[in-house]
Parts: structure tokens; sequence; C-alpha cells
């Protein structure tokens, strides 16, 4: 469990799936989320996957449900973890009607200390919408920058948009890792 200022972060357990397949068929989140076509998922799709990933473990991603006051607010992780090059991806979803609130910068962070922290990782990265505002807000606010753009790379809401590729590197002071 990893806690941050307001958010807690544990692994996900099959009585989330119900809460989580709420916010994955929700077109806006998933949209902005993945850079893979939306389409409908079912409870029991992503049950079968729970259960085939809790049988045999990706050991390149490790990914959490974010809680708020005992509620199920998303879900966000690590993937692409790259031992070599000490690197990995950052993703996340919040449920829309928490969006603007806080609590995904505050995850972000969680999720940085802990990748810096007892990962030993060096480089966090990712990939946004150019002009999601309120994504790249967080994701400054949590400490990344800038480090290119991809032109007219994904097709959203009717149109080719920019990516950014935002990442950040490990201060030289590893944060301390709270848990609880
Ligand atoms: C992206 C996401 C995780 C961000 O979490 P969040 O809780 O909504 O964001 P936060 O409230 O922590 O931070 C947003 C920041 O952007 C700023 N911001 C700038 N422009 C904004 C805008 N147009 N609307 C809202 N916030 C904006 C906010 O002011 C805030 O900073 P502040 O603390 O100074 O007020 C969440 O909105 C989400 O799940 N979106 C859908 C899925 C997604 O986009 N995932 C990321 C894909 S890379």
């Amino acid at each position: 469990m990893l806690s941050g200022e307001r958010v807690l972060l544990r692994a996900v357990e099959r009585d989330d799936l119900r809460q989580l397949w709420e916010m994955d068929n929700d077109l806006e989140v998933e949209h902005r989320a993945s850079d893979q076509p939306p389409k409908p998922v079912s409870l029991a799709q992503m049950e079968a996957r729970f259960d085939t990933r809790a049988a045999q473990p990706d050991s390149d991603i490790v990914w959490f449900v974010i809680v708020v006051e005992d509620m199920v607010i998303g879900s966000c992780g690590l993937h692409h973890l790259d031992q070599y090059s000490q690197s990995c991806h950052l993703g996340i979803a919040i449920k829309r009607d928490r969006w603007g609130q806080g609590y995904g910068q505050d995850a972000v962070r969680t999720l940085l200390r802990y990748a810096f922290g007892p990962l030993n990782l060096r480089k966090v990265s990712l990939e946004v919408l150019a002009d999601d505002a309120r994504a790249v807000g967080a994701y400054l606010k949590a400490g990344f920058t800038e480090e290119g753009r991809f032109q007219a790379h994904t097709w959203h809401d009717g149109d080719y948009r920019d990516v950014q590729r935002m990442a950040i590197f490990r201060p030289s002071e590893p944060p301390r890792l709270r848990t609880g």
C-alpha cells in the first residue's frame, strides 16, 4: 500500500473490477487514457484478464487502484519496466466525476516516489494528448517536463492530434516512500 497526501494506492483486487469496468467503458476517459481504439469491454472480459494475470503476473508492469475515502476512483501504474535502462512508462485514469480535484497529481507523485525509491528506476516517461490541459497540468505539477512532440500522431474525437512526450528523472536525493 502506498500513501499519498490524499490518495492510497493498493494492488487491484477482483472486487474492484466492477468500479474499474464503469470507468473503462466511459468513452471520454478511455479515449484520453489509451492510444488504442476505444471498444466496449465486458466485466467478464476484465475478470478473465485479471485471473490470467493473477495466475501469471507480468514482470514488466505494476498496477494499482487509486483509493480515496475507501472508494476506488481510478487506476494507475508503471509499465514497460526496463531494468537495463532503469526506465518505465506511467499510465493513469481517474473517473470523470473526480477529475480536476488534485487526485491525479497526488497519485502520480506517489507513483514516482515508488519508482525512484524501492524500484530504483532512473527515468519515468509518458505520452499525453498535447491539448489535454488537465492531464498536462497534472504532470507538470508532479515534476514532468516536455521532451518532444509527435505531430498529428493520434486520432481523437474527429481529428489527428499532437502527442506530447513527457519525462522526469530521479532527483539526486531519492524521495522517501510513505507506507500505510
Ligand atoms: C489526467 C488525469 C489523471 C489528471 O488527474 P486530475 O485529478 O484530473 O488532475 P489534477 O486535478 O491533479 O491536476 C490538474 C491540473 O491541471 C491544471 N489545469 C490546467 N488546465 C486545466 C483545464 N483546462 N482543466 C482542468 N485542469 C487544468 C489544473 O489547474 C490542475 O493544477 P492545479 O493543482 O494547479 O489546480 C485525469 O484527469 C484523467 O484520468 N483523465 C482521463 C484519462 C487521461 O487523460 N489519462 C492520462 C493519459 S496520458
